[in-house]
């Protein structure tokens, strides 16, 4: 910004400085020739006067003596002149007096400055023809003013004055220098002023951004220093006052999220007790449902499948606050990620095949060994094969592991009802079903997949999904084989399709 004012004014500084010398510089050379012009219009015309009245009187028995007397005119008339300037003498044109008398009155080299257009002007009788020119020999500007003298016994002359103007060109170029200095000066001077100028304005804005981005980054306590009493003072106020209602917002929302945990975590566990009673009771009413009538057996029958869901329920929401409060403890052990898999895809086998949906498992070769809570890893499988087993609409659901040096991967697919983007955006959410009245087999809670995410993040790991409605589901467990990270390039890719499952196959150990 401090850069883009000074620019400016720096084309603007020089633009009117240009304008302004230009300007001002006209005006006195104008000024200056103006009186020297008069001036030398003026002497001439009166040394002209003189010399015709000399001439007038000029009475001389010889050319000898003509001759004489204008060799003396041309010396008084060189010497008297207040200026320095030049002479020219010359025998008009229509003059066919056989008495010459210009030997020696003219210097040689000033003749060719006095142009036809000159002698033309002075013949005619102009009453005092003056023209500029340029100096022979120099090339500085000169000027020329003509009259005549005519003689009663040699006919008409033509008498020029050459007036020198080289002066004023020096004074004016002196002129001009100095007025070029001082427009540099001036710049100069402008300039440095924009700069400090803009530095007092530019440096609050730098201040302002740098704690903006301190407060953006989390550090809610961060304020400006107000200086004064100015715009910036008052910038520096209301930005303070804008953090500070930021900060209460947001401390505000944080104690109401903390009550909110802890509301969640005290009613599951309050729920515990209670639930734990109904259960021994419906435990019993189970049991004996054989001596009951037929509807009363029924209702046993619901009673202990819903106190089944609503136990699954209480435990997910007591992991979900546990993971909220950042309670989660997780117990490394190094173990191969097949292993895992293996053992959830046959837990489910049987289950799934009452559904007909055959789980096959594709492992590539080689040992898919990674640090991991072997719990928590197993619940984040168990999730998705039930999910997948549940949407796969008796198709078959597809299993791979597989791994590279940074990461293990499983992705676990199935050719079902699919999923559209905007429900893969909402899948991991808390309490999200894509159709809550869906006919559900295994039944949930629509916490499963928010806390396999969890998981999976407190293992610096990653969950991702995938799906097409139609053409089924596809989820992705990345988990880091060291501390140093996931790697850029995917073990596995998300959408795995049905021939990249065999493939694995090709190469895999048989399992
Ligand atoms: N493989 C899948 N195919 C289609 N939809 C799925 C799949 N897995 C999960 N979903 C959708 O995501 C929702 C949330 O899943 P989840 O968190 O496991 O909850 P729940 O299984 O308890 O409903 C499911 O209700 C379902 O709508
Ligand atoms: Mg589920």
């Amino acid at each position: 910004m401090q850069l883009r004012v000074v620019t400016t004014v720096l084309v603007v500084g020089v633009g009117t400085v240009l304008v302004l010398g230009a300007f001002v510089l006209g005006q006195i050379r104008d000024g200056l020739i103006e009186t020297r012009v008069d001036r030398i219009l003026a002497e001439s015309a009166r040394d002209a006067a003189s010399a015709t009245d000399l001439v007038g009187a000029a009475t001389a028995a010889t050319p000898g003596d003509l001759q004489q007397f204008m060799n003396n005119l041309y010396e008084s008339l060189r010497t008297v002149g207040g200026e320095s300037r030049g002479l020219v003498i010359l025998q008009a044109p229509q003059n066919d007096s056989d008495v010459i008398l210009t030997a020696g009155v003219s210097s040689p080299e000033l003749v060719g400055v006095i142009t036809p257009e000159m002698r033309t002007a002075v013949d005619e009788g102009v009453a005092q023809p003056w023209q500029y020119v340029a100096m022979p020999g120099t090339g500085e500007p000169g000027l020329v003013v003509g009259s005549t003298l005519p003689f009663r016994d040699a006919g008409d002359y033509e008498l020029y004055f050459v007036y020198s103007l080289a002066d004023e060109q020096q004074t004016l170029g002196l002129i001009q220098q100095v007025l070029i200095g001082g427009g540099l000066v001036l710049i100069g001077l402008v300039l440095i002023q924009t700069w400090t100028v803009t530095l007092q304005v530019v440096r609050p804005v730098r201040h302002a951004a740098k704690v903006a981005s301190r407060l953006a980054d989390g550090l809610l306590s961060e304020r400006m220093t107000v200086r004064g009493a100015d715009e910036m003072a008052t910038l520096a106020t209301t930005f303070n006052d804008m953090a500070e209602s930021l900060q209460r917002q947001i401390t505000r929302m944080e104690d109401l999220s903390r009550l909110q945990r802890r509301f969640v975590s005290d009613v599951s566990h309050e729920l515990r007790t209670p639930l734990t009673t109904i259960r021994m009771a419906s435990d019993v009413l189970h049991d004996r449902r054989e001596e009951f009538a037929p509807e009363v057996a029924r209702s046993a029958e619901l009673l202990a499948n819903q106190i089944d869901r609503f136990e699954v329920l209480l435990s997910d929401l007591l992991e979900m606050s546990r993971i909220d409060a950042g309670a989660a403890q997780l117990e490394f052990e190094t173990v191969d990620l097949a292993d895992v898999v293996e053992d959830e895809v046959e837990a489910i086998r049987h289950a799934a095949s009452g559904l007909g949906v055959e789980v096959r498992l594709h492992v590539a070769a080689g040992r898919h060994t990674a640090s991991m809570d072997r719990p928590r890893v197993g619940r984040i499988v168990r999730n998705l094969l039930s999910n997948a087993v549940e949407h796969a609409q008796g198709g078959a659901v597809d299993v791979a592991v597989a791994s590279h040096q940074r990461a293990v991967a499983v992705v676990v697919r199935d050719y079902g009802l699919g999923l559209t983007p905007a429900q893969v955006d909402r899948v991991f959410d808390r309490f999200w079903r894509a159709d809550a009245a869906r006919a559900r087999t295994m039944g949930g809670t629509g916490l499963g997949l928010s806390i396999a995410r969890e998981d999976a993040q407190l293992h610096g790991g990653r969950l991702e999904a995938w799906g097409q409605p139609g053409e089924g589901a596809s989820f992705r467990l990345t988990l880091p084989r060291t501390a140093r990270g996931l790697g850029q390039q995917p073990v596995l890719p998300l959408a795995m399709r049905a021939d990249e499952f065999t493939a694995l196959d090709g190469h895999g150990a048989a399992r």
